[in-house]
């Protein structure tokens, strides 16, 4: 099922690998953090080569819904009170400087970027949005509560962020990889002393590797399978429905998403965990047949995204006894705004400046042990669980997504089609 976004915009093709190389930087992932890394580091004047295992934006930047905002549900009123107001601070400078460069580098290219609201509304519990009214003004950002908002459905109100942004992903993307060094179909094996090897054995040394593969599939080191799950959610473009003039998301999990695009309204929800059951895109035709009853849909598609068990990306060293490798990972369902963030503190940290960010989204940050509990119980419930068909990243057992006829891993969210093919990662082999 192709998205919006790859309806409208081909992206330029990039030849396979075919020898042997050396660079200052490789970057391993195709995808929109991958790319920006690429981009500003080649801007400053650093040699960078870009591998891809597929194809450039094929996985989940061609899937997102391309908000482009600091808002990220009701965040920071848990981040006030589980990681401190510093931490909180520096969460939200790093993403309100995030869209800030979207809107210069959109500018600089050509690509759209448009300026709209961002809110995160209830249906039914304000006082969860005055909390996190409360946590913003702590911050010293001024957000604004809302109740009049342009939903097709009464909700008690909404947290604003005025001017935030919305892009066109595989737009920008295809024209920031013009002046790349870009191999697909190169995907990497591992990362050994003499370099990166790919699929077909061919080596690739660089000084310092970025692993920007949504999930990094290097299970040696860093324990991202432990401190780290995957979420399925769904999207349908609507024809013919009312501009909502604004990116909405609901507070409550079970809830939508909405924005626009051109003259299509994107919906969003039904998400879950990868390998479990939940609402998918029945329960957004639902909603679209009872709200938007005379629009028509014109595509659909599902995104996959990496969650992390405090809420903040991982983003810096790979591992901390690991020089020289690199990661961007865990946007948790906010992957335009924090693969920017990914690129400017991977761009300074190889450049050897202090990012002031980058202690916030430190890989190797402690970890709470409930959560970390919580996650090591789920996989250890599915690695135990029979079943004949086992993924090959870790073993676990898999389960049938009738909604999209693939064989999902609950564990970290490996996926598969009905003929064995790899469709997501961390596992690295078809089953
Ligand atoms: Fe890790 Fe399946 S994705 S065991």
């Amino acid at each position: 099922m192709l998205s919006l976004w790859a309806m409208q915009t081909q992206m330029p093709r990039f030849p396979k690998l075919q020898e042997d190389i050396r660079t200052d930087v490789l970057v391993i992932g195709g995808g929109m953090a991958g790319i920006l890394c690429a981009w500003f580091l080649k801007r400053a004047g650093v040699e960078c080569v870009l591998a891809e295992g597929g194809a450039l934006c094929g996985w989940n930047t061609g899937n997102t819904t391309a908000k482009v905002t600091s808002q990220h549900g009701l965040l920071y009123d848990e981040l006030v009170r589980k990681e401190g107001m510093e931490t909180a601070g520096l969460y939200l400078a790093a993403n309100l400087s995030a869209v800030e460069q979207y809107a210069k580098l959109c500018q600089k290219l050509g690509s759209p970027f448009e300026r709209r609201d961002s809110y995160v509304y209830s249906v039914n519990d304000q006082g969860r949005l005055e909390k996190e009214m409360g946590a913003l003004e702590k911050l010293g950002y001024r957000a604004q509560f809302s109740d009049a908002l342009r939903l097709p459905f009464s909700v008690v109100g909404g947290v604003r962020f005025a001017d935030q942004g919305q892009i066109d992903p595989l737009d920008l993307a295809s024209r920031l990889v013009k002046d790349l060094t870009v191999y697909e179909r190169t995907g990497i094996r591992e990362i050994a002393k003499e370099g990166a090897v790919t699929d077909d054995g061919r080596r690739i040394e660089a000084d310092q590797y970025i692993v920007a593969t949504h999930f990094p599939f290097w299970n040696r080191h860093g324990l991202y399978f432990m401190k780290m799950y995957q979420q399925r959610s769904y999207c349908i473009a609507l024809e013919g429905a009312q501009d909502v003039e604004g990116m909405y998301v609901d507070e409550a999990a079970n809830g939508f998403s909405f924005r626009s695009a051109g003259r299509y309204l994107l919906v969003g929800g039904g998400g879950h965990r990868t390998g479990k059951e939940g609402g998918c895109w029945q329960q957004l035709r639902q909603f679209a047949g009872r709200f938007y009853p005379k629009a028509k849909e014109v595509c659909s598609w599902a995104a996959q995204d990496c969650m992390t068990l405090d809420r903040i990306p991982y983003i810096g060293r790979y591992a901390k006894h690991l020089p020289g490798v690199w990661t961007a990972t865990g946007f948790n369902k906010w992957g335009m705004t924090s693969s920017m963030v990914a690129a400017q503190i991977l761009t300074d940290e190889i450049l050897g400046k202090e990012s002031p960010f980058a202690r916030v989204f430190d890989p190797s940050r402690a970890m709470r042990k409930g959560p970390l509990l919580r996650n090591g119980m789920e996989a250890a419930g599915n690695l135990l669980a029979l079943s004949k068909k086992r993924c090959p990243h870790l073993g676990c057992a898999l389960k049938w997504n009738g909604a999209e006829h693939s064989w999902d891993c609950p564990c970290h969210g490996s996926r598969f089609s009905a003929e064995g093919m790899l469709l997501d990662n961390p596992a690295t082999d078809k089953l």
